[in-house]
């Protein structure tokens, strides 16, 4: 399922002294099956922007369509896009509010008026999505749960409206490192299972490790898009803006800037471990870059090498 942002802005309170405009002529296609990443400044209008993907809140100007369909068309369903594109907040768990757990995550597919049968159908799926198989979990209270496990039931009740698009706002937000990295890992393997995903991160490391593409937001408009390579290449544009990039991207693009024949494009720590070695050692792809002079401040703009692709794939954090 696509989404097509067309010259969207957003002003909040209009007319008043506090007015905003939060999201200033924003144009932006989301393609079916892709993992787009969204960052930006704090007050960028991150936020803003997804809440218009599922009709939750309604642009001032401009439109959203989903699947070609203008979703604030006076006779569109949007109740029906709202379960199509699952929106998770940032600290969703703040949203439960049942008895169990079970009952929280059957909360919505009961309002679509499903049969219990196929509401506990809903309900264990979701869980196993996440993985949170244990049947006793049903009966228990979500607050019984640690962090990332109620984080991990509402993200499932989301999942339980079996939706086409998955968007979610910093969703490792205040969890522990093992807490994020379940919770990436989960948002990791929805993906591969089909889902498209818009994730909103202020962490590059997660951004690098598992988006697609990447849109730039600043005060309300798009500065950059591009792949996680590209973006990261532009270090000056996102530190001006008040971002950076993954601390292993900017050591190999230090390393390149002193004129050391690395590829600046690894995300993760094996790759850019495997990257330094190959330089040290004289061996492999980083040699035979040195000679070709591929290596630079920019390498990483460029597709990234086998190498850093295998180093992604294995990343530690995720
Ligand atoms: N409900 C609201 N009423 C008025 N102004 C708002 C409201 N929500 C957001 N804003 C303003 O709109 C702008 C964009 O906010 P938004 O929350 O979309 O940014 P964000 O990129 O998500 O920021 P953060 O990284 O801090 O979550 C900010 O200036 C913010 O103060
Ligand atoms: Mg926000």
């Amino acid at each position: 399922m696509s989404i097509r942002i067309e010259a969207v802005t957003h002003v909040y309170l209009p007319g008043t002294p506090q007015q905003v405009t939060a999201l200033d002529d924003v144009s932006l296609e989301i393609a079916d099956g892709e993992f787009l990443g969204l960052i930006g400044p704090t007050g960028s209008g991150k936020s803003t922007l997804v809440q218009t993907l599922n009709g939750l809140l309604r642009p001032t100007r401009g439109r959203i369509l989903v699947d070609g369909q203008d979703i604030w068309e006076r006779h569109a369903d949007r109740r029906k896009v709202r379960q199509r594109v699952g929106l998770i907040f940032q600290y969703p768990e703040h949203q439960l509010f049942e008895e169990t757990v079970f009952a929280d995550v059957a909360f919505g597919p009961r309002n679509l008026g499903l049969g219990d049968d196929e509401v506990r159908a809903r309900v264990t799926e979701a869980l196993r999505l996440v993985g949170l198989e244990d049947p006793d979990l049903l009966r228990r209270s979500p607050f019984s749960l640690s962090g990332g496990q109620m984080r991990r039931v509402a993200i499932a009740g989301v999942l339980a409206m079996r939706p086409q698009v998955l968007v979610l706002d910093e969703p490792a937000a205040g969890l522990d490192p093992a807490g994020r990295r379940e919770i990436l890992g989960q948002i990791r393997s929805l993906h591969r299972r089909g889902l498209t995903v818009v994730l909103v991160s202020h962490n590059m490391e997660d951004i690098g490790a598992l988006a697609q593409r990447v849109v730039v937001l600043h005060q309300g408009r798009v500065v950059a898009e591009g792949t996680p390579e590209a973006i990261f290449g532009r270090r000056q544009m996102l530190l001006e803006i008040g971002l950076g990039v993954p601390p292993v991207v900017d050591l190999l693009q230090r390393l390149a800037e002193a004129g050391c024949p690395v590829n600046a494009g690894c995300f993760a720590v094996e790759g850019a471990r495997d990257e330094i070695l190959r330089w040290k050692l004289g061996t492999g792809p980083a040699r035979r870059a040195a000679g070709d002079r591929v290596a630079g401040p920019r390498a990483g703009s460029g597709p990234a090498r086998p190498a850093c692709r295998a180093g992604r794939g294995r990343g530690r954090g995720h």
